[in-house]
């Protein structure tokens, strides 16, 4: 059932802001997300109305033609929180855990027209100078060094020991970082203020690692990410500088963990690729496109915002109202995915990398990260099972990103032997 398109004013329950609301974090949260937003969907159409966190009102869009629609028209649909109404007049508070997400930064992400294309050039360009080969061969070696640190004890967390640290030393390579430089990112990204808060010290340490590197590479340039960043005629300034390199290491941090995280338990729980090293029919790839149809890393991802009165999926939106791009949701939508629910083999029609102007622009060295941290730690781990139920599994607290707190596995140990340093 979808409510009625409503007009300013009128006390229909879209505007209800004493309502039993969803919250997101809870469907970000639960055992099996499809299913709210399945409920969700039932109760509202395709774009439902949920809380971000108490009091804190938004569209969720859960449609997948209506997702498209309002990605692919910026100038109904911006991605500048500058026009969020509620943030405008106060309804968001000061401290509120919504703001490193979605509070106005001089990036990419944030920026609409003819500024975000200047701002995202550079961004496709130094992307498409990665050598995959090379990639391909440091990352393996980064997987081998980390896998080394517990092969021997027959067990271990593939979260917290390995899918949350492989992605910012993949990262920080590329930009440059050796192994000690990519864990001091981390550090600064997990400690207090990381992202959690705009003028706190982790943040503050982060872009100040960055801008080392940055003033390094004026003096000595490389071939590496920063270096190619310095020489883009798009970017004027230091502060666009750091910030493309910021938006670029911290918006591929949480994804590529979850990302790994998700196929390596899809691999190990689901019994249609338990087979795969017998010959069964889906293997690493499918589990990788599977993977970012049924639990898209970014299962939720702020946000659009209204800039004038428009009508979305049978909703009436109003100007300044902030809309939730609903990529799990929109994922499983009965109007394009088969009745069984069931995996297709090679279809990456998904939105997991959203679309529009600002769709990922880092989809391949992604996947070359996530698929050699897969692979590596299935070859590397013989007899790898899950030491817990698939069901067992919890997840960090957030409204976007689904990623688990641990994944314990068991295997055969494995005696750690010095690892030689592979050709670069
Ligand atoms: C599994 C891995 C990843 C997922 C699921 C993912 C997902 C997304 C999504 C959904 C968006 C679109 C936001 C929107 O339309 O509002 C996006 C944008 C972006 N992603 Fe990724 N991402 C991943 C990995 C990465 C990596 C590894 C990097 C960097 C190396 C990266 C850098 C960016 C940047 C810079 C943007 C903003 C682009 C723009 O605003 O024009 N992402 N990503």
């Amino acid at each position: 059932m979808s409510h009625d398109a409503s007009p300013p004013g009128c006390p229909a329950r879209v505007h209800d802001s004493a309502s039993g609301l969803l919250l997101l974090s809870s469907a970000v949260g639960a055992a099996e997300p499809r299913e709210v937003y399945r409920a969700l969907r039932e109760e509202w159409g395709n774009v439902a109305r949920v809380e971000l966190e108490p009091g804190v009102h938004a569209w969720l869009v859960l449609g997948y033609h209506e997702l498209l629609a309002m990605v692919r028209q910026e100038q109904v649909f911006s991605r500048d929180p500058r026009n969020w109404r509620d943030l405008n007049e106060g309804g968001v508070p000061p401290r509120s855990g919504l703001l490193p997400m979605m509070s106005w930064r001089p990036n990419v992400l944030a920026t609409d027209g003819l500024e975000h294309r200047r701002l995202r050039q550079p961004l496709d360009e130094v992307v498409a100078k990665i050598d995959q080969r090379r990639t391909r061969r440091q990352v393996e070696a980064m997987c081998r060094d980390l896998i080394a640190a517990f092969s021997g004890r027959g067990s271990a967390d593939l979260v917290g020991e390995y899918a949350t640290i492989v992605p910012m030393l993949a990262l920080g390579r590329l930009f440059g970082l050796d192994t000690a430089g990519g864990r001091e990112l981390l550090r600064a990204l997990a400690s207090p203020g990381g992202s959690a808060d705009s003028s706190g010290e982790g943040d503050r340490r982060f872009e100040e690692i960055l801008h080392d590197t940055m003033r390094g590479r004026r003096t000595v340039p490389t071939g590496d990410l920063t270096s190619a960043f310095l020489d883009h005629p798009n970017l004027a300034t230091e502060a666009e500088h750091l910030q493309s390199m910021a938006v670029m290491v911290s918006a591929g941090n949480e994804t590529v963990t979850a990302w790994i995280s998700h196929t390596l338990r899809l691999l190990l729980a689901d019994p249609r690729f338990a087979a795969r090293l017998h010959g069964g029919r889906l293997g690493v790839d499918d589990a990788l496109d599977e993977a970012l149809w049924r639990d898209p890393p970014v299962n939720n991802m702020p946000a659009r915002y209204a800039l004038r009165d428009t009508e979305l999926g049978g909703q009436y939106i109003r100007r300044g109202d902030c809309l939730i791009l609903g990529i799990a949701g929109a994922n499983d939508d009965p109007a394009i995915r088969p009745e069984d629910g069931g995996a297709e083999p090679g279809n990456r029609a998904h939105l997991a990398f959203s679309s529009g102007p600002h769709v990922c622009p880092a989809q391949v060295p992604a996947r070359l990260i996530t698929r050699t941290a897969v692979t590596t730690a299935l070859r590397l781990l013989p007899d790898l099972r899950l030491a817990v139920a698939g069901e067992e599994v919890t997840w960090r607290p957030s409204p976007w990103t689904r990623v688990p707190t641990a994944l314990p596995v068991r295997f055969t140990p494995v005696p750690a032997a010095p690892v030689p340093a592979p050709p670069v």
